[in-house]
């Protein structure tokens, strides 16, 4: 018996469609962002499974197929989904836990040396004739003092990138239930505590019900006047105009962006016209590397469970809903 897998956005890495080739498993990508497109599709295909690569997955288009089984996120921010909808037609939604940690961490580590430097900008000057040798000026990140914001696969692994320019790391992540052993790293419980004594803060925890603006004016107004605030986990954490607004009174020093609310960002959005920030189109996890493992990792849940074995729990994001 073929399977169908529909695929929000565009196709697999070569050796994900071999994969599914291999199993009889038939992939169909579509246009990412056309949510039309997509009801029309998943109506017309009737898939036993959704990869959600980009933009929403709701409800209506999850009881467009009376066959469908597992839902798995390409990556690991679910936010997209409506798990609700999927948890209430007894279909588990999986994320590839981890798979794309290690190139997210670098893209994070690359936007704070972005920032510091304003490498984007004085390329774009370059390019544009100009050779601002006298007037350029950046800041070290040696022996800065790191807030990191949630401590999973991602942060996990920039809290040791970092180790070797001595940077003290704080982290604020009230889920923990360990902290890794580090010299370096200690922990931070009061929010209002790691906005004041941080010179980078960056954001590494899924966006829920509960963090939706995290920083607004006021947290912005606590920040170090030349602190740089890093973005690689969701633009809804971050109040945009607040963020405008800081960053143009020089309330904080600089922004690394790689997460927008909305998505895409506007084209005629204030961040482009601000010289210290850094932006960048949600490419965090968009290597080689890790397109291989989430891609590989999303069929694997899925095929895997249709032969029977179930996913890891911890990847089951909604596996709290679907035990009511
Ligand atoms: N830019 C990209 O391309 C890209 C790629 C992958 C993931 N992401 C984003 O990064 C986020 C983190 O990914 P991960 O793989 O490290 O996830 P993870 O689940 O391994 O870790 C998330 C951590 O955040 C903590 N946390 C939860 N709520 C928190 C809160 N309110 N305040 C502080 N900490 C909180 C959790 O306890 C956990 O330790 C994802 O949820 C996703 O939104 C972005």
């Amino acid at each position: 018996m073929t399977r169908t897998i529909v695929l929000t956005g565009p196709a697999l890495t070569a050796e994900a469609m071999n994969h599914a080739a291999a199993h009889g498993v038939r992939v169909i990508p579509t246009t990412p962002y056309a949510a039309d497109e997509l009801l029309a599709v998943i109506r017309a295909e009737q898939p036993d499974a959704i990869i959600v690569r980009q933009g929403k997955l709701t409800r209506e288009m999850i009881e467009a197929s009376s066959k469908l089984s597992i839902i798995a996120k390409h990556g690991v921010g679910y936010d997209t989904i409506d798990i609700q909808a999927a948890a209430d037609n007894k279909v588990p939604v999986t994320i590839a836990l981890g798979a794309n940690a290690q190139s997210v961490a670098e893209h994070a580590f690359a936007l704070m040396f972005s920032v510091a430097r304003q490498t984007a900008l004085l390329d774009a000057r370059m390019r544009d004739g100009h050779w601002d040798k006298t007037t350029a000026n950046g800041v070290e990140l040696f022996g800065k003092t790191l807030g990191l914001v949630g401590l999973g696969s991602i942060g996990g692994i920039l809290m040791d990138l970092v180790a070797p320019l001595r940077i003290k790391v704080k982290v604020y992540d009230p889920f923990l239930k360990q902290l890794p052993e580090r010299e370096h790293v200690e922990r931070e419980e009061d929010f209002d505590r790691l906005l004041q004594d941080c010179d980078i803060i960056s954001l590494h925890c899924p966006l829920t019900d509960h963090n939706r603006k995290l920083f607004g004016a006021e947290q912005f107004q606590r920040m170090r006047p030349a602190s740089l605030l890093i973005n690689t986990a969701r633009g809804e954490l971050i109040d945009t105009e607040a963020l405008i607004h800081a960053l143009s009174e020089r309330q904080i020093g600089g922004a690394g962006l790689d997460t927008f609310h909305p998505e895409p960002l506007p084209a005629d959005s204030a961040l482009f016209g601000l010289p210290n920030v850094v932006v960048t189109p949600h490419v965090g996890a968009n290597t080689t590397e890790a397109r291989d493992r989430v891609g590989l990792l999303a069929l694997q849940q899925i095929i895997g469970l249709w032969n029977g074995s179930a996913p890891e729990p911890r990847a089951v994001v909604n596996r709290h809903l679907l035990d009511n």
